[in-house]
């Protein structure tokens, strides 16, 4: 049948593999899904909804569909979900037919909507688009220059347009494509379709993944394998700026000079969702272990190469003399994080309230107050509620924020972004771990324009966060958690204790712990214990203590000898530098020593890791535990 194939090396390929290759592809944005079909049958309706549905793991804002009618190609775009994408099409009445290409967008460059949302059409192309072209801004000037007019925000209907100008002015289609490969900077995987063409689909990539598939009616590309499983085993991988050229019996690939190239079809052996999960068991742990990149593509937005570009990066907070910090759930403890920090280093007042509370209680401004917001999902709706208070007031607002063009980072007067991507686990990890991330960014900014940091101590807090991805990789592998979650899975209630930020740290410890294994927790300043908790320890009562800073960790150490005393199995997590007689404990768990402004970064992920262990050793939903929700948005 398809004669391309035949010299093909046909391959099983393992779970794990898959993982693997997406690793070694370096850089990648698990953000957007592309699909496309050209085929014999008119099905690419039905293709491309099941292949977007099958991406939704990715996390999305909008999405849309380009499907070749009789009167050329119609595009059909939507803000929210896929069904409506289907919906629409329905509406609209686009058939199915044999040639399309569809996306889900997860916003980074302009708000979610439909202006926004792919595919985009400039001249003689429609394409869609995976990843961030860097030096679009240089492009759309050139292509303003020769008359082009854009639609929208993004980088993407710049590439379009640059595709279409190389196009016009080479008249060949891999020509004006392996130009595009040379002049574009940053990550692509595009989907693409010309006017002129109605048998063929485009596509090339650079760090942003992409497969092409073989099918029995027809070839596809996708972002991942999930989105084509329902209509193929069989696909290819494609390779560094390499391009290929799709047709309904045909699949051919070319590298960066046009050069036709032999590929491999690959047969996947797995299921969907274990695909979407990267070959981890559960989002939970996939995302605990996305946490070094994300973590540093947040500082690295921010932080460049000196301390001062924080200052151009992050809204002025020179003249702010309070905080209030208001957000819910994990966000809130972040916050403590961030008050901890900011209080005891820029000697700034910070006080951290749940929003469900700050809403209602009247909260005393001064002329001087910044409120500033955190939320993951932008939508909560008590986080809302009090930004739009503090709004009303006339009081500055500045919201941290992961997902872009969200209802509190359109409402906030500034706002930054969290880059953790989209988080899928109800119980956040990446999140959490981003939003600490640029909090403490924000206090070691603070603590620079207040004057008290030194130009050595900032030296080298640079240079631990240009070793901090390393340290946080080395953490994943760690395994020093594993004998202590057993104990504590057989138990039904916990303490967490802790003083100063390994306080704050313990809280959403602890919080984690609850939500997904469903034992009781309570986290408590360790100074606190005697006045009451105390009481609940028994022979065997699991007692985890954070023990992290310098100045106060011997006074914690007292604490634990008090619950010792009194028959509790003891968890210490500590820098790996601290000596602690081993009477003192039971297990425990070293964390490598950094700079104060790192150090929760790093404490968090044996606690998360401590969690997820301890959930699954008592066969808990982790990814979606009872009663609880991603995004609270009503109150
Ligand atoms: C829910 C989630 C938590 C999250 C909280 C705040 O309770 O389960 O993981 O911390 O909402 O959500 P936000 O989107 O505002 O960060």
């Amino acid at each position: 049948m398809l004669k391309s194939y035949f010299n093909a090396k046909k391959e099983k390929v393992l779970k794990q593999d898959i993982f693997l290759m997406r690793k070694k592809r370096g850089k990648e944005y698990l953000m957007c899904g592309i699909v496309g079909y050209a085929g014999s049958k008119s099905i690419s309706n039905d293709v491309l909804i099941d292949g977007l549905k099958a991406l939704e793991y990715r996390g999305y804002d909008s999405a849309g569909a380009a499907v070749l009618q009789q009167n050329g190609f119609l595009c059909v775009k939507t803000k929210g979900k896929v069904s409506r994408l289907e919906e629409k099409l329905r509406q609209k009445k686009i058939a199915s037919s044999t040639l399309g290409i569809a996306h889900t967008r997860w916003a980074t460059h302009g708000v979610p909507d439909e202006h926004n949302a792919h595919p985009h059409h400039q001249g003689k192309v429609t394409l869609v688009h995976n990843g961030i072209i860097e030096n679009y801004h240089e492009l759309k000037k050139e292509l303003q220059k020769e008359g082009y007019v854009f639609a929208s925000e993004t980088d993407s209907e710049v590439a379009c347009a640059y595709l279409d100008f190389l196009y016009r002015k080479t008249q060949d289609k891999l020509e004006a494509m392996a130009q595009a490969i040379r002049s574009f900077r940053g990550s692509f995987a595009f989907g693409i379709l010309f006017d002129d063409d109605q048998e063929h689909i485009y596509a090339m990539r650079r760090n942003s993944p992409l497969i092409a598939a073989v099918g029995e009616e027809g070839n596809f590309i996708a972002s991942d394998v999930p989105a084509i499983l329902k209509y193929s085993r069989r696909y290819i991988l494609m390779g560094q700026d390499e391009m290929a050229v799709i047709s309904k019996d045909c699949i051919h690939m070319y590298d960066k000079d046009k050069q036709e190239i032999t590929y491999e079809i690959k047969t996947a052996d797995m299921d969907i969702m274990d695909i979407q999960k990267g070959g981890y068991e559960h989002f939970m742990l996939k995302e605990i272990h996305e946490e070094p990149k994300v973590v540093m593509d947040t500082i690295r937005a921010y932080l460049k190469d000196d301390i001062h570009s924080l200052q151009e990066t992050l809204p002025d907070l020179s003249a702010y003399e309070e905080i209030h910090i208001v957000a819910c759930g994990s966000a809130m403890y972040a916050g403590m994080i961030a008050k901890s920090l900011i209080e005891s280093k820029a000697r700034i007042r910070v006080d951290v309230e749940v929003a469900s509370e700050y809403r209602y209680k009247d909260p005393i401004f001064s002329q001087h107050t910044l409120v500033l917001l955190i939320s993951q999902s932008g939508e909560t709706a008590d986080t809302l509620a009090a930004l739009q208070l503090a709004k009303e007031q006339g009081i500055d607002t500045f919201a941290i924020v992961n997902v872009v063009g969200s209802s509190i980072a359109r409402e906030a007067k500034y706002v930054a972004y969290t880059l953790a991507g989209p988080e899928i686990a109800v119980a956040t990890t990446k999140a959490y771990c981003t939003q600490v991330a640029l909090l403490s960014m924000i206090a070691f900014h603070l603590t620079h324009i207040h004057g008290y940091v030194s130009i050595e101590r900032i030296r080298e807090i640079l240079r631990e966060i240009d070793q901090l991805e390393e340290t946080l990789e080395g953490m994943m592998k760690d395994r020093q958690y594993v004998e202590a979650g057993k104990m504590i899975s057989r138990y039904g209630n916990v303490f967490f204790i802790g003083r100063g930020l390994d306080y704050a740290l313990s809280m959403e410890g602890s919080l984690k712990l609850k939500e997904i294994s469903y034992i009781h927790s309570e986290a408590y300043a360790a100074g606190e214990l005697k006045h009451g908790t105390i009481s609940l320890i028994e022979k065997g009562t699991p007692v985890i203590a954070l023990a992290t800073d310098e100045q106060l960790y011997e006074k914690t150490i007292s604490n634990i000898k008090e619950v010792k005393a009194r028959g509790a199995n003891v968890i210490l997590i500590c820098r790996e530098d601290f000596q602690v007689d081993r009477d003192f404990y039971d297990y425990r768990i070293s964390v490598p020593k950094v700079d104060v402004f790192l150090q929760t970064i790093v404490t968090v992920i044996p606690l998360q890791l401590l969690s997820y262990q301890i959930a699954n050793l008592r066969g808990c939903e982790i990814d979606q535990p009872r009663n609880l929700a991603k995004s609270v948005t009503v109150e």
